[in-house]
């Protein structure tokens, strides 16, 4: 393995962005964020250390679901710009050295969309059999939809032609029959498109959803042998059409366990997705964090299947735009997380999650966000920020449902949080209000202030990049007595790191001993510039301030870094 490597697999050390362009930053004061108004903050992006833009739906979108019920793949809404503002954009970001990944959604459309017009037309339409349509009166579904709180099940019944159709989301949000083929060759084309328009891939959403059984089902006609072949074929479009321009990616929303998410990698062929979000090491980790015990976060990261190859990656997360959802723990620990960070109903969103961003739950406790974040940064895999964790913003609980955590981006004290110039009353979302505002949290100040989170971040992504043996090394949890601590070592060609966070608000001290590594070897702490000494046992002692964390560099002599 070559340091070059990493220039090819670039994801597998990469600091992903994700960016919602509404609420990003309005730069024709109409009250909405636009790509313009984006592509003026690539600069910040860059110098914070961010090295992919992910950037949601921009699609033309009746917008029920945020911009995820998309009318048009092949689009931009006219309120964010047009295609010659995103060249613009994508152009700028790989300028600064960033990528662009954007939303692939291939589960579903809008209602609004022409393929699904045409479908409810008539039964015979050509466009009925890109949806999923069945005669019978369905039994009850209720449990199977994702927003039960607006639905009550996944099939709805269309009065002109008499069916029910498909929706695992909500009902103006079709599913699409990905068994059939003229689907998929018209999602393999969206791809080509905006691949052609410069990007480095997609994060593709709802992918079980997307290669259900319930999909199938009933559509033995279209024969198809293994679900998952679609996601072959769908790499291997990919990897045809990105040749020559750096790989692109699917990094690949699958909300389930480990062993399950090892099949949408390809197994051991690796020929899937090419990156999945951890969800489960995610909600184990704030299990974690809410009893301040590593053993749960330790229990995720022994699961993670060891054998995906070289290629799938994991990628970290914290919050992102959607609810903290909890769903793959059982419910004891579902409802510690919601007590814990969740206490009040206005909190909790669908039952079964958060509707909250991360520091208002730690009741904006500085030393506890900065070892969050470090968390994040050190856990084997790539990690990804949603906009607006890098300077702490809160939530705003005054905005329904999932809207709450997508509030406008806070850059000044001024106006709107200077998100635009636009009359409060036009703006696309609210502006937070109260102790996490504009007043008290925007980048501007951060970026003056040397203990802010915006510059630990910035520390963080610093250090990752020079350490890729976080994103592609070997990992091991190494035994010490504190229940409070994770303690982990990665390891990649001969460079080695041991990663110490302290979960809970006790100093502690961590015996460590690190066999393999010579009596008198240095440990030099890449966030504090300090150093230790291994003894003759090739042990230390290391001392962890309550929520503290250390980044310990193993220091070899061939080591051709500065450190
Ligand atoms: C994904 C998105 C979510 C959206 C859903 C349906 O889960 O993250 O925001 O509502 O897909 O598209």
């Amino acid at each position: 393995m070559r340091i070059t490597e990493t220039a090819d697999l670039w994801y597998k050390n990469a600091i992903v962005y994700c960016i919602d362009p509404e609420t990003f930053l309005d730069s024709d004061g109409d009250g909405i964020g636009d790509l313009n108004g984006l592509a003026q903050r690539v600069d910040y992006l860059a110098e914070i250390g961010v090295t992919c833009l992910w950037l949601m739906p921009f699609y033309p979108s009746p917008r029920r679901d945020n911009g995820y019920d998309i009318a048009d793949m092949y689009g931009v809404d006219p309120r964010y710009g047009n295609h010659g503002d995103f060249v613009e954009l994508v152009r700028i970001a790989h300028d600064r050295g960033l990528r662009v990944i954007i939303d692939l959604v291939i589960n579903h459309t809008s209602d609004q969309h022409p393929w699904f017009r045409k479908a409810r037309a008539s039964k015979d339409n050509p466009y009925r059999d890109f949806y999923v349509w069945r005669s019978d009166t369905p039994p009850d579904t209720s449990e199977e939809s994702m927003f039960p709180d607006s639905e009550n099940g996944i099939w709805t019944h269309d009065e002109k032609t008499g069916e029910w159709y498909l929706h695992h989301f909500l009902h103006t949000q079709p599913d699409l029959n990905t068994a059939n083929p003229q689907v998929r060759d018209a999602i393999a084309k969206t791809m080509g498109f905006w691949l052609q328009l410069g990007v480095d891939g997609f994060r593709v959403d709802a992918v079980p959803f997307a290669i259900n059984q319930t999909t199938f089902e009933g559509h033995d006609k279209n024969e198809l042998e293994e679900p998952h072949d679609y996601l072959r074929s769908l790499r291997a479009f990919l990897a045809r059409r990105s040749s020559g321009n750096g790989a692109a990616i699917m990094l690949g929303e699958v909300n389930l366990p480990h062993e399950e998410q090892l099949t949408f990698f390809g197994g051991s062929d690796g020929d899937q997705l090419t990156m999945q979000f951890d969800f489960y090491t995610n909600q184990k980790t704030f299990l974690a964090l809410a009893r301040q015990d590593a053993a749960p976060l330790i229990e995720a990261l022994n699961s993670r299947p060891k054998d995906i190859g070289v290629e799938p990656q994991y990628a970290n997360f914290l919050r992102n735009h959607d609810e903290l959802t909890l769903d793959l723990l059982p419910e004891d620990e579902q409802n510690e997380v919601l007590d814990t960070f969740g206490p009040e109903e206005e909190h909790r969103f669908a039952g079964r999650g958060l509707r909250r961003r991360l520091p208002p739950m730690f009741d904006g406790d500085p030393r506890r966000l900065k070892m969050a974040y470090s968390l994040l940064f050190a856990l084997p895999g790539t990690p990804v920020l949603f906009y607006g964790e890098e300077i702490g913003m809160g939530e705003n609980l005054e905005v329904d449902g999932r809207e709450a955590v997508r509030t406008p981006m806070q850059w000044t004290d001024e106006k709107n949080g200077g998100f635009s110039s636009a009359a409060p009353s036009k703006l696309a979302r609210q502006v937070t209000e109260g102790p996490y505002g504009p007043a008290h949290v925007n980048a501007a100040d951060c970026r003056r202030n040397k203990d802010s989170l915006l510059h630990h971040i910035t520390r963080l992504a610093k250090r990752y990049r020079e350490s890729p043996e976080l994103g592609w090394g070997d990992y091991a949890v190494l035994d010490q007595p504190n229940p409070s601590v994770l303690a982990h070592h990665v390891t990649w060609k001969d460079r080695s790191m041991v990663l110490l966070h302290n979960l809970g608000a006790e100093p502690v001290v961590v015996p460590l001993t690190l066999e393999e590594e010579e009596p008198g070897t240095q440990l030099v702490d890449l966030m504090s510039e300090e150093s230790c000494e291994l003894d003759q046992d090739s042990s230390t002692d290391s001392q962890l301030d309550g929520y503290g964390y250390r980044w310990l560099r193993i220091k070899r002599a061939d080591d051709p870094r500065l450190v």
